[in-house]
């Protein structure tokens, strides 16, 4: 056991003693405070996952059949399910070269249906989220951000995640802030908050001046265990966010390779360092970043098939279009996935062999 692990243990052994008697606990409440602190904001909602906090969130702005919601096709899987738990429809938005989403395609595509935008934080990089909600304002749309990846990253001062009606995170493993399994939202309107907090637990306290079970919702409630781990981890988040960062620019730093550029953050961002990220001007890159999973470098594309979204099948049905440069940005980005556990000697080694492989793949591709 290390002394950081030393809180989050001696918490658990006071919740066991305490279980099961639900009214005997409250660590989801008392991390919800902690998170509203820790963000300054009104209030946190905590779920069981980061998919159930973008669920919750676009069935509390009011996303329903019929609405279509604009989402970047640099995305995962996870952010956009959601839309079409919903029974709306999910339309994909290209980046530009840096990655981010492409505000004239967004623009383009927002049509009289349009009810919400949802920006993907992916790989923790924000692009311009004050643009993307300034635009989402004139045109009357709601904003669900989807900063899952994001935690502690910061654009013109502000944390992602509290630039829209409503921010969601996860606190799943390898999640700078972790907890397991778990998520939560971020909200400042007190409305929508509650909205939340009904939807997360089948309507059972139901906003002021409803009834209780009056709608639909669902069982998304954080485990009471996992919000004791939350917890501990939120007290040392600072420390935590610091790691992160400083594994990214140490692995930027040591990788110096041919056909391997470093991605710089978008103007006006402190970006968290969730992935370290290359642009790569080598053949086949996609057989270049599979090369590397085998070699032991877990990254986006290599060990997790990471396309844009608009290519995977369950979601060609709503994309008419293709998002090309998406495409193109997805397939040439080396992401290389971190976690709290890649010490130095760790990072230096995963460094040694992408310089390695890129080299032996400039000179001879498979
Ligand atoms: C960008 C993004 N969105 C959504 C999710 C979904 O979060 P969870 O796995 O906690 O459901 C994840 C994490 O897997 C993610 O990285």
């Amino acid at each position: 056991m290390t002394a950081a692990q030393e809180p989050a243990l001696h918490a658990l052994a006071d919740l066991l003693a305490a279980m099961p008697d639900p009214a005997a606990t409250g660590q989801s409440t008392a991390l919800e405070q902690e998170l509203a602190a820790a963000f300054g904001v009104r209030h946190a909602i905590a779920v069981s996952s980061g998919t159930a906090a973008l669920h919750t969130a676009l069935a509390a702005v009011g996303v329903g059949p019929g609405d279509e919601v604009l989402v970047p096709a640099v995305s995962v899987v996870m952010s956009v399910a959601p839309i079409v738990y919903t029974g709306a429809r999910p339309v994909f938005v290209d980046c530009t070269s840096s990655g981010d989403i492409d505000l004239r395609d967004l623009a383009a595509k927002c049509g009289p249906r349009a009810r919400a935008v949802l920006p993907v934080y992916l790989w923790g990089r924000g692009g311009d989220p004050a643009a993307v909600t300034a635009f989402a304002r004139q045109r009357g749309l709601r904003v669900v951000e989807d900063a899952c990846q994001a935690h502690a990253t910061v654009s013109g001062g502000r944390p992602l995640g509290t630039f829209g009606d409503l921010g969601c995170f996860s606190l799943k493993d390898g999640k700078i802030l972790w907890s397991g399994e778990g998520g939560y939202i971020l909200a400042s309107d007190d409305e929508l908050a509650a909205t939340c907090r009904a939807y997360r637990s089948h309507w059972t306290t139901p906003p002021p001046g409803q009834a209780p079970l009056a709608r639909l919702g669902n069982n998304y409630r954080l485990a009471e265990p996992l919000a004791v781990i939350a917890r501990a981890n939120l007290a040392r988040f600072d420390d935590l966010a610091r790691q992160r960062h400083a594994q990214a620019t140490r692995m930027l730093t040591e990788t110096t390779a041919p056909g391997l550029t470093p991605v710089a953050p978008p103007p006006g961002e402190t970006w968290n360092g969730y992935s370290p990220l290359w642009r790569i001007s080598l053949p086949d890159p996609r057989g270049f970043c599979r090369r590397l999973a085998d070699r032991g470098v877990p990254n986006s594309v290599g060990s997790f098939g990471l396309v844009s979204c608009d290519q995977r099948p369950m979601f060609t049905p709503f994309s008419p279009a293709p998002c090309p440069i998406a495409a193109h940005v997805v397939d040439t980005t080396l992401a290389v996935v971190l976690t709290a556990h890649d010490d130095d000697a760790r990072i230096s080694k995963l460094a040694q062999i992408i310089a390695e492989e890129a080299r032996r793949w400039t000179r001879d591709p498979d």
